[in-house]
């Protein structure tokens, strides 16, 4: 137990409601519907007057609920020399029902709690790491989490040291450190408002981090932009005085010679403020729009992850930054505009400007030849309506959009595949251009936005589209790791992801034919 630890944060578990006797295999003190999680670091004595005020404090065990109790005194029964003058339960279910998620969720909320405390705890310790110490730290770490920005308030949150028994090494602590970061990177990136996170300035930002990562970085200014004929990047950037900008970031470890694992290219969103444009939004929420580069923030962090990882494998992220603004100069409804690539595009909607830009973006990344690609974006309100606010939709070719909602289930970002319509192929028609940029009906307003952008990924490349308007920013309050606004998804996705495909030596699949 660290000297400098003014509280101990245990696990609890809730017991069954028949209080029998414990299960033969738990050693777990148990009394009053609650098992104590981690005996091992109380004495008997201590375990028991402790479980004691817990029971009198009302604690059930409900997964992610917080309690504080005084650990007992020099003369009180159960005292124990050493242990820190606090003890902090969080609850975690059912002990047979933990899994990762639960656990990652559990720690956050004490984290949370602690950060929000009134008693401003300094140092904690916690055993929480006993049930698997890099969910326990990606969970703490991100449920830590604070963006006080501008406000004249400072932010706090104790120092934590994971006392677990034993379990885990030094490797997985680091690495869970480097996600829960990767993660953070661009909940920050997320958070800043517009008026500072523009296109040259987050452009810059992300160059100059990459400097710092040895990842590769390219900055496409809108003279070069235009130069290379990124039509869709341009239209939606000319109603704003604040230039657009591509960022083209590339992660290739040293050894490269000996690479084996498929190739990634990651394309993301970055629209740093969503007007509309001459589509213009209605005023309600239209703040929130701040969130519209999230896709954008997710692919560059999830490549400086791999960088700091020093993952063994090679992939880019092609990230289309712009500011979608109604001016003079901006973009009409019915103009026609050429894509990156040469494609067409009418545009029936100003609105629909994240497809515009990622149409540049995808085309682009796709003559990198890469193995798989994977765009996220907040590209439609439809997707809440279809998916809620927690569930990212996938989209692309079907067999590998099924494996990467997979993944994101597996490391509790929720997302599920959906599929495209043969009839927006319809829809998507233009008579004039090779494609029009909105449907006449929102029906199916997610999947449409899919097609649409299925026109730019050539035919023998597995791709996939992550739509992330809902799960990257909570509108709701903070829950689990989850804090309110930014919330980073789908960075672990995609983390997850490219460990994957260090594992597999060619495309886990084959190259598989585009739906
Ligand atoms: N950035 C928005 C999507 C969005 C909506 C993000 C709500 C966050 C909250 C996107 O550019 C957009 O405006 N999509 C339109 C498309 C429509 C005009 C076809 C939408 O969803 O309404
Ligand atoms: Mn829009
Ligand atoms: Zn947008």
């Amino acid at each position: 137990m660290p000297k400098k630890a003014e509280a101990l944060v245990l696990g609890v578990f809730s017991a069954p409601p028949d209080e029998g006797e414990p299960p033969a295999a738990s050693t777990r003190p148990r009394a009053g519907g609650i098992e104590l999680a981690v005996p091992a670091a109380l004495s008997a004595g201590c375990a028991k007057a402790v479980l004691r005020r817990l029971e009198a404090a009302g604690v059930t065990g409900a997964p992610g609920s917080v309690t504080a109790v005084a650990a007992p005194a020099e003369g009180e029964s159960g005292y124990q020399e050493g242990l820190p003058a606090t003890i902090i339960t969080v609850g975690l279910g059912d002990a047979e029902s933990l899994d990762s998620e639960a656990l990652r969720r559990s720690a956050g909320a004490v984290a949370r709690w602690l950060t929000a405390a009134p008693a401003k705890f300094g140092h904690v310790a916690t055993t929480l790491s006993d049930f698997g110490l890099a969910a326990a730290v990606e969970g703490w770490l991100l449920g830590s989490y604070q963006f006080t920005g501008f406000a004249h308030q400072a932010a706090h949150a104790p120092g934590v040291t994971f006392v677990a028994a034993g379990k885990g090494s030094k490797k997985e602590f680091v690495a869970a450190q480097i996600t829960a970061e990767a993660v953070i990177f661009a909940r920050d990136l997320v958070n800043t408002p517009a008026n500072f996170c523009y296109p040259a300035a987050y452009a810059d930002y992300l160059a100059h981090t990459a400097e710092q990562l040895g990842v590769k970085a390219q900055v496409f200014d809108a003279k070069e932009l235009a130069k290379r004929g990124f039509g869709g990047v341009l239209a939606v950037g000319q109603g704003s005085h604040r230039e657009p900008r591509v960022v083209h970031l590339k992660w290739k470890p040293k050894k490269a010679k000996k690479l084996t694992a498929p190739k990634l290219a990651l394309v993301g969103k970055g629209i740093t403020f969503d007007t509309g444009g001459i589509s213009l939004k209605p005023a309600r929420s239209m703040e929130d729009m701040i969130s519209d580069m999230g896709g954008s923030a997710a692919a560059a962090a999830a490549v400086f992850a791999a960088a700091r990882l020093d993952l063994q494998l090679e992939v880019t992220s092609t990230l289309a930054i712009a500011e979608n603004m109604p001016s003079g100069h901006a973009t009409r409804p019915g103009d026609v505009i050429t894509h990156y690539g040469g494609t067409t595009s009418e545009i029936i909607n100003t609105d629909a400007e994240g497809r515009l830009v990622l149409a540049d973006a995808i085309a682009f990344a796709a003559e990198t030849e890469p193995d798989y690609l994977v765009e996220t974006s907040t590209l439609t309100g439809a997707q809440i309506v279809a998916l809620g606010t927690r569930t990212a939709g996938v989209m692309g070719s079907p067999e590998f959009s099924a494996q990467v909602a997979a993944i994101g289930r597996e490391v509790g970002e929720n997302a599920w595949a959906m599929p495209l319509l043969e009839e927006h192929d319809e829809a998507a028609r233009s008579p004039i251009a090779d494609l029009r940029n909105a449907s006449n009906s929102r029906d199916g307003g997610m999947l449409f936005a899919a097609t649409y952008l299925s026109r730019f990924v050539p035919d023998s490349l597995p791709w996939a589209h992550v739509d992330i308007v809902g799960p990257s920013f909570n509108t709701g309050s903070a829950h689990g790791y989850t804090p309110k606004r930014a919330t980073g998804t789908p960075v672990r996705t995609f983390i997850a992801l490219m460990q994957k495909l260090c594992a597999a030596t060619a495309p886990a699949t084959g190259p598989e034919a585009k739906a």
